[in-house]
């Protein structure tokens, strides 16, 4: 990867400056950041570069190495309405848009070469990662000095109002506030972060690609953020909350019969998992690794048979991983495709990934990959020689 050399051979320009975005896994704490919940995700070494250059017109230039086929998209500071045909070129669009409509001066274009070692689709946030690239750009090369908690809520703005996906926080906050060598843990209704090893003695997370993409996954996410909503709104008929994440397990048993068979199963995982999580804090501090595996586990089902988030091929992928020896395995980030993590003991490490691709094939015709985790530090500028 020379990015340099690159630019220049598409733009036919020196850039001006270099940007990285991680991508991020989550740990524990699933579909609960936007009930108000306690997550916590990691970002990782996987990610997006950017590199730009300053334009005089108002035209956005950009080249994606992961969509070469569209070649340069030109986009102009003028019209800046979403288009289905400039596929994720529509991120970068909502990223100047929400810039000007919050009144920012942004009077340049800019020439943009992106690069992302993410692999597409496969739940570590790769919109997110190009979103919070983009905003850190502009406030950059604008001498905006947004803080990062602020670069998150621009990008969650776009993915949101622009997109139409209607995720919470936790994303774009991890991949603006990472820090090396650390998960942090964070509270989705305040958006603090406290920076937690989250490392046990021995052993090791391993990232699990499905390689299965579906469809409707953000139909589906929609339905159960809406799911969720419906569910707040008769609770707070009995009880005083704001968010789902308030409830204790035993408010959640007072109230349930309130709910019908679906909405209860929904607010089920959601409190389960918050108490997964504040366990999960506690295990780590204390550096159990089989209690911790256990936690995974019980996330996993949760999210199998209350959250219905899974499928058959990320569980046959966890189902793989526990074969293989792993102490607990469980979905990351959004389910019904892309990735799971596992949490497995050093000495596993060298037949682990074969044993649990073997597996795998077997029962769904697709083979995984496998990617040794890093955490890592949030969205920067670069130097590159
Ligand atoms: C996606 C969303 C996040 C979060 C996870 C599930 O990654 O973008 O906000 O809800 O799913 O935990």
């Amino acid at each position: 990867m020379n990015l340099q050399n690159d630019f220049i051979n598409t733009f036919h320009q020196k850039p001006d400056a270099f940007y990285f975005s991680p991508g991020r896994i989550n740990l524990i704490g699933e579909h609960i950041d936007y009930n108000g919940g306690l997550v916590l995700p990691a970002a990782i070494s996987l990610g997006t570069y950017g590199v730009i250059r300053m334009r005089d017109d108002q035209l956005i230039r950009v080249f994606s190495t992961n969509f070469n086929d569209l070649g340069i998209i030109e986009i102009s500071l003028h019209d800046l309405a979403y288009k289905e045909n400039d596929n994720y070129a529509n991120y970068i669009k909502g990223v100047f848009d929400l810039f000007i409509k919050k009144h920012h001066k942004i009077n340049r274009g800019m020439d943009i070469y992106i690069h992302g070692t993410l692999p597409p689709q496969s739940g570590l946030s790769s919109s997110a990662s190009l979103l919070v690239l983009m905003v850190y750009i502009l406030s950059d090369v604008y001498h905006l000095d947004l803080s990062k908690t602020d670069i998150a809520l621009y990008a969650k703005d776009v993915e949101n109002h622009y997109m139409h996906m209607h995720c919470g926080i936790m994303d774009q906050l991890i991949i603006a506030k990472g820090i090396n060598h650390k998960a942090l843990l964070m509270h989705t209704s305040t958006l603090e972060t406290t920076p937690i090893h989250a490392f046990i003695d021995g052993y090791t997370w391993v990232i699990m690609n499905s390689h299965y993409e579906r469809k409707t996954t953000e139909s589906k996410y929609n339905e159960r953020v809406k799911e969720c909503q419906d569910a707040l709104n008769i609770i707070k008929k009995e009880k005083n909350i704001s968010e789902l994440c308030e409830l204790s397990i035993s408010d959640y048993n007072d109230i349930k019969h309130h709910l019908n068979e679906v909405l209860r199963k929904r607010v089920k995982h959601v409190v389960t998992e918050q108490n997964r999580v504040l366990k999960s804090i506690e295990v780590l501090k204390n550096q159990e690794a089989i209690p911790m595996g256990e936690l995974l586990n019980a996330s996993h089902s949760s999210l199998k048979n209350d959250y219905e988030v899974t499928g058959f091929h990320l569980d046959m992928l966890v189902e793989g991983a526990l074969l293989a020896g792993a102490i607990g395995a469980r979905v990351t980030g959004a389910g019904f495709g892309g990735c799971a993590i596992a949490l497995v003991k050093n000495n596993l490490l060298d037949q682990f990934d074969q044993i649990v691709d073997q597996y795998y094939y077997q029962k769904t015709n697709l083979h995984a990959s496998f990617y040794p985790v890093e955490f890592v530090d949030g969205v920067k500028k670069i130097e590159v020689a």
